[in-house]
């Protein structure tokens, strides 16, 4: 496997050639174990689909503007002479009665005409095409996705490669998808629109809350499906079978999970970050064996495992405070479950994620200064310091830097001052502006800046609160006193000539 040999060839002692094993029969002799006459291997592979029609659910469940577009794109098929079914996510998430926000469609046909006439017929923002993967995304002006991918054949050219694809009929599409819940099509061809195709029974594991594999080899084809099983077992609240939790701890035993490039698994591991319920996918992550698969350090301790319902605080804060854009979160996760490493092997892991340099500055760059101001924030006893000083400290760190110290400093000072820092004392302005420094008798160059920031710390400690104790203070600080005598002002804010008289 090693050296990509697709046969082995068998031969007896006088080398006379008695058969070949294929690499399929070495993966499913390793999988075995887990599935050998279990009820779950003998999946409806073939035959009939279970079919039944859901216009009614349809035209129920699916919002009127996406229904309005499948309405549109079957009669587009039906003029381009090709055939469209809804899949994936999309059925799922309509069956299991979940806000549906964009349309996931398999087309078997000429998949470039269909883009050539939707533009023609709605607002179309953009087209993202994957010519590789034979796929396509459109954004429409008002919102909407639509997702298309071509009928395909998938097979791999060696476990954990990226997939190589050529078309095919709708149930070949189905067949290579992940889990049973995704292989569900939905018929939007004029005579059975409405119809649903389930070869798989995905209808039923959906009503029993299950992910399920559709093949034993699933896994091993595409280990990135270890984290995605997780991922939809948290967000729809449903368990992982048996068989299919089987594959996952085999595939994480053979070592199959280095077949896939780091970088990959990590933009597994955060989509896992981004789910809502990170605490729970993340222990079921760490009990597949995924996180240590990733690194052998990472496996969550009591810390660690604290430390993450601490981010999910944070991030629920943060979403209630700026709403749900804003900040790559997952970075503040990855501080987090990274904690116990030392910064030696935090820098080789990050590089063999391939992070890039703006995720590097955070994690390991910035680290050592936040474990620096935790470690000083510990010794610093019951004193608090002021506004102005908690600026100066937190002002040139990330945001995500800000929210992992919050976690870390749970309901002690370090917590108030960063969300104080980040909704308040960020935003603070001094009422007075440049012009009025001006006017005032300052002289324009660098000072004026200096006084001005000068001025903003000073409205946060709370110094000065109206405009006229703006001018006051400005006239006080950064002007020579109006006296025969001279007094000495700070150099940095002393204006560069006297000022005007008046
Ligand atoms: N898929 C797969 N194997 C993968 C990734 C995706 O088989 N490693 C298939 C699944 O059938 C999935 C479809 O491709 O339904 C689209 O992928 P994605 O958009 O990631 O899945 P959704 O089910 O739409 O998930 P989400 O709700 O998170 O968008």
């Amino acid at each position: 496997m090693d050296q990509g040999q697709r046969i082995l060839p068998v031969i007896d002692l006088k080398g006379l050639a008695l058969g070949v094993i294929t690499r399929t029969d070495l993966l499913r002799l390793m999988t075995s174990e887990v599935t050998g006459g279990h009820e779950e291997a003998r999946r409806r592979v073939s035959g009939l689909p279970y079919e039944r029609n859901l216009l009614g659910i349809m035209e129920d469940r699916l919002p009127a503007r996406a229904m309005s577009l499948v309405r549109a794109l079957s009669n587009i098929a039906k003029d381009l002479d090709i055939t469209v079914y809804l899949v994936g996510g999309t059925v799922r998430d309509m069956i299991m009665l979940k806000g549906v926000s964009d349309l996931d469609v398999s087309v078997a046909g000429d998949m470039t005409k269909l883009l050539e006439v939707i533009p023609q017929k709605f607002p179309v923002k953009k087209i993202k095409r994957h010519p590789r993967f034979k796929t396509a995304t459109i954004f429409f002006e008002d919102g909407w996705k639509l997702d298309l991918s071509s009928a395909r054949v998938e097979y791999y050219e060696r476990p954990g490669a990226l997939p190589v694809v050529s078309q095919a009929s709708i149930q070949l599409d189905l067949q290579r998808r992940d889990f049973t819940i995704n292989a569900l099509a939905i018929s939007l061809n004029e005579d059975d629109f409405g119809r649903l195709f389930d070869f798989y029974r995905g209808f039923q594991d959906i009503k029993e809350g299950l992910v399920r594999v559709l093949h034993s080899l699933s896994i091993i084809e595409d280990p990135t499906r270890a984290f995605r099983a997780v991922r939809f077992a948290t967000r729809l609240g449903f368990k992982i079978s048996k068989m299919t939790q089987g594959l996952i701890e085999n595939a994480v035993r053979g070592g199959f999970l280095h077949n896939t490039h780091p970088r990959r698994l990590l933009t597994e591991l955060i989509y896992v970050f981004e789910e809502n319920e990170t605490y729970k996918a993340m222990e079921l992550v760490d009990h597949l064996g995924l996180l240590a698969s990733i690194h052998p350090d990472l496996k969550l301790n009591p810390i660690t495992k604290s430390l993450i319902r601490q981010v999910d605080r944070v991030r629920d804060w943060f979403h209630l405070t700026f709403g749900r854009e804003g900040t790559p979160f997952w970075l503040v996760y990855f501080l987090a479950v990274t904690e116990p490493l030392s910064q030696d092997d935090l820098e080789r892991l990050a590089k063999n994620l391939d992070v890039n340099r703006k995720e590097a500055k955070i994690l390991i760059n910035e680290r050592p200064k936040l474990n620096g101001i935790l470690a000083r924030n510990r010794r610093r006893g019951s004193s608090e310091p002021k506004p102005s000083e908690i600026d100066k400290l937190l002002s040139p760190l990330s945001w995500p830097g800000i929210l992992y110290l919050m976690a870390k400093s749970s309901g002690e000072f370090l917590d108030r001052a960063g969300a104080a820092y980040l909704a308040v004392y960020r935003r603070v302005t001094p009422m007075i502006d440049g012009d009025d420094l001006l006017n005032l008798g300052l002289k324009p160059g660098p000072s004026l800046q200096k006084a001005l920031s000068a001025l903003r710390l000073a409205r946060l400690d709370g110094e000065v609160t109206t405009v006229e104790d703006e001018k006051a203070y400005a006239r006080k600080n950064f002007l020579p006193p109006q006296s025969d005598s001279p007094q000495e002002v700070p150099s940095i804010l002393a204006p560069t000539q006297a000022p005007d008289p008046q």
